[in-house]
């Protein structure tokens, strides 16, 4: 039987409904087949690749070759679920024609659609993006890439300049043409706030629970990813332990001989 792909268009009827939409990262073709058959709406390939993946501090080492790679790997692997991929640092800011170029890369690469950092002042970049026909996801608030200028991972919004600054950088967003936005890191009502004024679904992470959906790095829920554990980030489950202790059997397996038996062996 056809699998029904979802569009950005049941992205925007779920708002709509107030059905909740269901985003998750993955950066392979085995975690994205996994998360596609689990029935997640949307799969982002985050530029968290950096920090999860390729063990880099930050999402600034990122390159276009690096997200095409791992776009390519994840559209492998799903089927149904909604596909977008990040735009990495330096691939847009440098101006409309290299933006469009690379956000065409990553449709190639079996994206549909980008996701950029920035408010307002990515506004120019988004409307040259989406005039090209490429759906993007806006991203405000604690916008990773920023980390320098921000002083670190830090909560935005909790002044009153800042919250007049991030309604403004929502408002821009969507007159700009972005089909949806990630709020990342800020008050849950401000998060609220914004979600009721636009028309275009809201997907929080770190901004509470009145966004129309939310994100979750993988490694984050799954319970891999140890270097940090910011205060938003829920732990689903707790795969380091089952991993360590199924290569320490295998290692100490190897070592006494017992492995392998007479039954793996020709
Ligand atoms: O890179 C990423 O994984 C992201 C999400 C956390 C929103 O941008």
């Amino acid at each position: 039987m056809a699998v029904r792909k979802t569009n950005i268009l049941d992205l925007g009827r779920m708002k709509v409904e107030g059905a909740k939409i269901v985003m998750i990262t993955a950066y392979d073709a085995l975690f994205a087949r996994i998360f596609d058959d689990v029935g997640v709406d949307v799969i982002l390939v985050g530029d968290s690749l950096g920090q999860v993946v390729l063990g880099h501090s930050s999402t600034l080492n990122v390159t276009m070759e690096d997200m095409v790679r791992h776009t390519e790997a994840a559209a492998q692997g799903r089927k149904r679920a909604f596909l977008i991929a990040d735009m990495p640092f330096l691939s847009y800011q440098t101006g409309p024609s290299d933006a469009i170029r690379n956000a065409g890369r990553l449709l190639q690469a079996g994206a549909e659609a980008v996701k950029l950092e920035g408010g307002r002042n990515a506004a120019e970049t988004i409307r040259a993006i989406s005039s090209a026909d490429i759906p993007v996801m806006g991203h405000i608030g604690l916008t990773p890439q920023s980390v320098h200028r921000m002083g670190g991972y830090r909560v935005q919004g909790k002044t009153d300049p800042q919250r007049e600054r991030l309604l403004d950088d929502a408002a821009a967003v969507q007159e700009a043409g972005a089909f949806s936005v990630v709020l990342e890191g800020i008050p849950a009502a401000l998060a609220e706030e914004i979600t009721r004024a636009l028309s275009i679904p809201t997907i929080g992470i770190g901004a509470g629970v009145g966004c129309d959906g939310q994100v979750l790095v993988m490694h984050d829920l799954l319970g891999l990813f140890d270097e940090f554990r910011p205060k938003f980030v829920k732990r689903f489950g707790e795969l380091r332990k089952p991993v360590e202790d199924a290569v320490g059997a295998y290692a100490a397996a190897v070592r006494d001989g017992s492995f392998p038996g007479k039954e793996h062996s020709f």
